[in-house]
């Protein structure tokens, strides 16, 4: 066996993993250097010696070097020898650093070193078919994803995502009724409740604790008259004659994806709307082997696939379910008339209508 390897690919294919290594290690140290704030810090100041980072940040001198050395190797952070000085250029601050840009990536990060705080849940998953509950992963999860999806419903949604729609803009600008189904901590029940402020939006989620942020999301954005929450699931809510009705990247994670499709066809006005926004993905495996399909894949093996499987129904969609298998859901469920409206790289928008 030993003899017919090939030295080269052997070799090559351990290097790979080991920069996979270093970008594993390095995804903790992204948290350290969000939380502690210095992403931040250098972006503000320009190029610093780890002392002023240190003091800018109130950290340890000691572990902040160790820390840029290890964001020096990764490429994050550019080492200036002569003045052994450290530079966060613009472009990656964008990405580290800056919470409003289109393409801040931390939230990514976050919600993977959340995988970890339940990683001895994923192994008895695998061995037991059961699911994990999205209510059993800690606030990395909850927050990461709203982090990391917030940058592209904060540049997308109001822009493009409902003016693609077809009438939907002019009937939220008169005042319309939406369903925020699956809305987590609120980011985009608040969002259009801010963009149109004659219509009103109800934020839907069975996760209590996330409701509970939503409201208080609500509220500091000033828009609480006229976004409420409600702690239900997509097949309970009691709410009807909604113009539009959201899925924002939660239709794979239910258990009954057709029956939360169904209820929400009924709960919709006549020539009301659907949309769904599901992860970017195509319809074959090999169409996913990229760099999305392989971080989505990954989390949809330790997030996404185990939280549906922990409910009724137990479809298991998968966070790469494609658009084809996304419009088998939606004709099941009564929608006639189907189509691809917008697309990111991390997302595709579908609407639906009777
Ligand atoms: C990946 S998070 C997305 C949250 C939010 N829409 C966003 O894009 O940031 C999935 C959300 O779907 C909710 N969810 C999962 N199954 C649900 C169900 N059957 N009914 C209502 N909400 C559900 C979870 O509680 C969670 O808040």
């Amino acid at each position: 066996m030993q003899q017919t390897l090939d030295p080269d690919r052997v070799q090559a294919f351990a290097g790979k993993l080991l920069g996979d290594l270093g970008a594993t290690i390095s995804a903790a140290l992204i948290q350290v250097g969000d939380r502690l704030g210095l992403y931040r810090a250098l972006a503000e100041s320009g190029p610093l010696g780890s002392a002023d980072l240190a003091q800018r940040t109130g950290a340890s001198e000691r572990y902040v070097r160790e820390w840029l050395a290890n964001q020096c190797a990764s490429g994050y952070i550019e080492y200036r020898t002569e003045s052994q000085t450290y530079l966060l250029p613009d472009e990656h601050a964008a990405v580290l650093a800056d919470e409003e840009s289109p393409a801040f990536m931390v939230g990514g990060f976050q919600t993977a070193v959340g995988v970890y705080q339940i990683l001895d849940k994923v192994e008895q998953a695998f061995r037991s078919d059961e699911g994990i509950d999205w209510g059993e992963h800690d606030a990395h999860m909850f927050c990461g994803v709203e982090r990391f999806f917030g940058p592209a419903y904060r540049n997308g949604l109001v822009q493009e995502w409902l003016p693609a729609l077809e009438g939907v803009q002019a009937k939220l600008e008169a005042g319309a009724r939406i369903a925020d189904v699956g809305c987590g901590h609120g980011k985009t029940a608040v969002l259009m409740a801010q963009a149109y402020p004659a219509s009103t939006v109800v934020g839907i989620d069975v996760h209590s604790p996330s409701i509970a942020i939503a409201s208080q999301r609500a509220a500091e954005a000033g828009v609480a008259d006229r976004v409420q929450f409600e702690c239900a699931g997509a097949q309970d809510y009691t709410g009807r004659d909604f113009d539009l009705i959201t899925f924002f990247d939660c239709l794979h994670d239910m258990g009954d994806p057709h029956a939360a499709a169904a209820h929400a066809l009924g709960a919709l006005r006549e020539g009301g709307t659907l949309m769904l926004v599901e992860p970017m993905a195509g319809d074959r495996l090999q169409d996913n082997l990229n760099p999305v399909g392989r971080a989505y894949y990954g989390f949809s093996t330790t997030i996404c696939t185990p939280a549906s499987l922990a409910q009724p129904g137990r479809c298991g969609l998968g966070a790469q379910a494609g658009e084809a298998r996304l419009r088998e859901v939606l004709t099941h469920a009564g929608f006639r008339t189907i189509r691809r409206v917008a697309q990111t790289p991390f997302n595709q928008i579908l609407e639906a209508r009777r």
